[in-house]
């Protein structure tokens, strides 16, 4: 996804702004301190890596603030395992963060991995995990090649129907490198989101083609006439859906949540499933040759003939990584729409309100 932001006016905040702001308002929320540590980096993360229009940052503080007033966020919830064996476990994350959850999650599949070679590790009662590739790249960190999954509120309909059942489901993946920033694939099992339609709108930008049917099951690309009852295109046209049903039999159905219409649909009880799955690479091959051979293989991708000549072949991540490495620098870009909705939830929650 492109990062140009022409027609929608967005000014520039340093990532340790954003990082204080996300964090003072889960703290006012009630959220326990590490935890809204924790979820903070998550929006942070989220915020350098991705489009404003993709809304994984600060935005996602609209609905988190929304369904702490009715009860169905609990800031400070007590998550439980409801079940354990050597390679796998169940988590109850009992309505608390998804970023919380989905990281708990990961850390068990690394621990029982370390012990039996690959672990997997299911979430139930969850909220929305944030950004896919942040649960894996914890995996990937710590020397195991990571996967995480969830399911999602039916945004895309199934190949062939012009109604939604089926959900974004996104996937990371995440394998780590000798003294290199891991590998990290992360992305929905649909073209775009709901929010890059929006900003599209916003801009005055026409959208690919190939991103969303209108409510009639009609190809457009103009925005406007997907914003009411669009369903959303998977990747790959009926592979991604395949892809998505799948992920939400693992998840929502498996781990025992909520799946397809009813998933992500009564804010009051989300109840949103997650899977983590670990692989420990040394199970399989020293560490050294597996890194040697990773390496190979990285090396045979790029140098692939490009079709445009001159131009770099880029590995699943590489474009986010650029994109933080820039923000880093000259700050996360936040919409003036944005900044002023996160300043009534502030002056709401009583949280200091720092993006001025
Ligand atoms: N929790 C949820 O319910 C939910 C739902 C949907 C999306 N998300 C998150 O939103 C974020 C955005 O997802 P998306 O699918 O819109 O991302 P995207 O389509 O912009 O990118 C998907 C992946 O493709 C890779 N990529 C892009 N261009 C490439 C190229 N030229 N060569 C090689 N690789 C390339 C990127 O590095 C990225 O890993 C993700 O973090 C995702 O997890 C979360």
């Amino acid at each position: 996804m492109s990062s140009a932001q022409k027609g929608v006016a967005t000014k520039r905040f340093p990532e340790a702004v954003v990082r204080k702001f996300a964090t003072g308002l889960l703290l006012a929320m009630g959220s326990r301190a590490e935890d809204a540590e924790l979820v903070a980096d998550g929006i942070t993360t989220a915020a350098l890596r991705w489009h404003p229009g993709q809304g994984q940052g600060l935005e996602k503080f609209f609905r988190y603030h929304r369904r702490y007033k009715i009860g169905g966020s609990v800031p400070n919830a007590e998550m439980s395992w409801d079940r354990e064996g050597p390679s796998f476990a169940l988590l109850n994350a009992n309505d608390g963060w998804g970023y919380v959850a989905g990281q708990k999650a990961m850390r068990k599949a690394m621990a029982l991995a370390a012990k039996t070679g690959v672990a997997l590790v299911g979430v139930r009662n969850s909220d929305h995990f944030g950004i896919a590739g942040y649960h894996a790249k914890t995996a990937a960190d710590g020397g195991f090649i990571g996967i995480s999954m969830t399911n999602a509120r039916a945004e895309m309909a199934p190949w062939g129907g012009k109604t939604a059942v089926l959900g974004t489901n996104p996937w990371g993946l995440a394998i780590p490198r000798r003294n290199a920033h891991p590998i990290v694939l992360d992305m929905a099992l649909t073209m775009a989101g709901q929010g890059m339609i929006n900003w599209a709108a916003r801009e005055g930008q026409p959208v690919p083609d190939d991103w969303a049917l209108t409510k009639d099951g009609k190809r457009t690309t103009n925005p406007l006439d997907l914003l009411q009852g669009a369903t959303q295109l998977p990747i790959g046209k009926y592979k991604g859906s395949g892809l998505s049903f799948f992920t939400d039999a693992i998840t929502g159905v498996l781990m025992g949540a909520k799946f397809g219409l009813s998933v992500f649909q009564d804010e009051k009880d989300f109840d949103v499933s997650h899977v983590m799955i670990a692989v420990h690479v040394e199970s399989f091959m020293p560490l050294d040759r597996f890194y040697d051979r990773l390496d190979q293989l990285i090396h045979e991708v790029k140098s692939a003939a490009p079709i445009n000549p001159g131009e770099e072949i880029l590995l699943p991540g590489d474009a986010e990584l650029r994109r933080m490495e820039e923000r880093k620098k000259s700050g996360i870009p936040i919409d003036a729409e944005s900044i002023e909705k996160l300043r009534v939830i502030a002056a709401e929650l009583g949280a200091p309100f720092l993006l001025e």
